[in-house]
């Protein structure tokens, strides 16, 4: 079996990911700091896979770790969730920002070098995009100056790998630029976990409809979309975790020094008030939210164009977006 360390593993889309790398035979190892984490993660993903999953609790910017993993453990590949990603406190801190998500891309870097690893998926996002001049988005639209110091660090860190992989250092890398990752596992047992306010509207929306959240606002009627939210590409996180072991798999076939990128995303667009409406209908709950002023910096629409990854990877999204809602309610619930 392939041994695949996850940085960031018991987060919300690496412990998804887990869970789909057991299903396709491969052997995850969790490298996570449980910053933005729990530990009785890894007992749920026990729970779902049926088999314990080697954790390690550790930073990815210390060497020392990694190292020690790579010595227990014959690794063929990695996959890179590890950062910080609550774009608002980017602005506030962006130190914090910048060494975390860029520092551990280069100790990560430089660890799979000495141990010969040539495999890796980094996390991207549609951020690099900023608000596109054409929709949808294909991974040749130009990424735009980044609204936010966490933007930048995804930017920056695909240049890194550019410039690393033209280096010839024997890997093969592939980043992953994602829509917006919504729902959760079947199960209930794993989903989203923020941490304080979320930052995401989905988890908003659950919590709201928990009765954790007074009222949902919705940032502006008036835009120039069907019904004048904002619209994103909602993607479930089972087809998101899907598209890595894809990569992964694709990745073993290829010659070295290879990179590139793939957005993963539906291929469609869905403004902020279905999501809202598919969430009370397919949940039969009622949702507290009102309309408020635009919010700056919002990009007003965004989705992706799947053709690459779709003939390329072969992957293609199952999850539609009701059964996003539905499972997003359901691991609320369990909470
Ligand atoms: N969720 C989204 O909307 C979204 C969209 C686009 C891209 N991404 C990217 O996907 C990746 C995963 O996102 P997520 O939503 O699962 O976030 P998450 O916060 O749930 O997961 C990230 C995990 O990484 C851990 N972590 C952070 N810094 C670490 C470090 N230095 N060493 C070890 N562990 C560390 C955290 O504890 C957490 O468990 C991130 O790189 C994020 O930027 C997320």
């Amino acid at each position: 079996m392939k041994k695949i360390l996850i940085t960031g593993g018991a987060g919300y889309i690496g412990s998804h990911t887990a869970v789909e790398l057991v299903n396709a035979g491969f052997e995850p190892i969790v490298l996570d700091d449980l910053s933005n984490s729990e530990a009785k993660v890894l007992d749920r993903l026990e729970e779902i896979v049926g088999k314990k999953i080697p954790f390690y609790q550790g930073d990815c910017n210390d060497a020392t770790v990694l190292d020690r993993i790579g010595n227990d453990h014959q690794l063929s590949g990695v996959i890179h969730f590890a950062a910080f990603k609550a774009v608002g406190e980017s602005t506030q801190l962006p130190l914090k920002y910048y060494r975390n998500n860029i520092g551990s891309l280069l100790v990560l870097l430089e660890f799979m070098q000495r141990k010969e690893i040539k495999d890796l998926v980094f996390s991207s996002s549609c951020t690099v995009y900023g608000q596109p001049d054409e929709l949808p988005v294909t991974e040749s639209t130009p990424r735009k100056e980044a609204e936010s110091p966490y933007g930048n660090t995804k930017k920056v860190c695909e240049d890194i790998l550019v410039d690393f992989v033209k280096s010839k250092p024997n890997m093969r890398v592939i980043s992953l630029r994602y829509f917006n990752p919504v729902g959760a596992h079947p199960s209930g047992k794993i989903g989203e976990l923020p941490i304080g306010t979320p930052n995401n509207l989905v988890p908003f929306v659950t919590q709201t409809a928990a009765g954790i959240r007074e009222k949902l606002t919705v940032f502006g009627d008036d835009y120039d979309t069907a019904d004048g939210s904002c619209v994103r590409d909602f993607i479930h996180v089972m087809d998101l975790a899907d598209a890595h072991v894809k990569a992964l798999s694709f990745l073993e076939n290829q010659e070295t020094n290879y990179y590139d990128v793939f957005n993963v995303g539906t291929g469609n667009g869905n403004t902020v008030l279905e999501i809202i409406e598919t969430f009370q209908k397919v949940n039969h709950v009622s949702l507290n939210y009102q309309i408020g002023p635009r919010r700056p910096g919002d990009v007003v629409k965004i989705w992706a164009d799947t053709k690459k990854i779709n003939q390329v990877l072969g992957w293609f999204p199952k999850y539609t977006l009701e059964d996003s809602m539905r499972d997003s309610w359901n691991w609320q619930k369990n909470l």
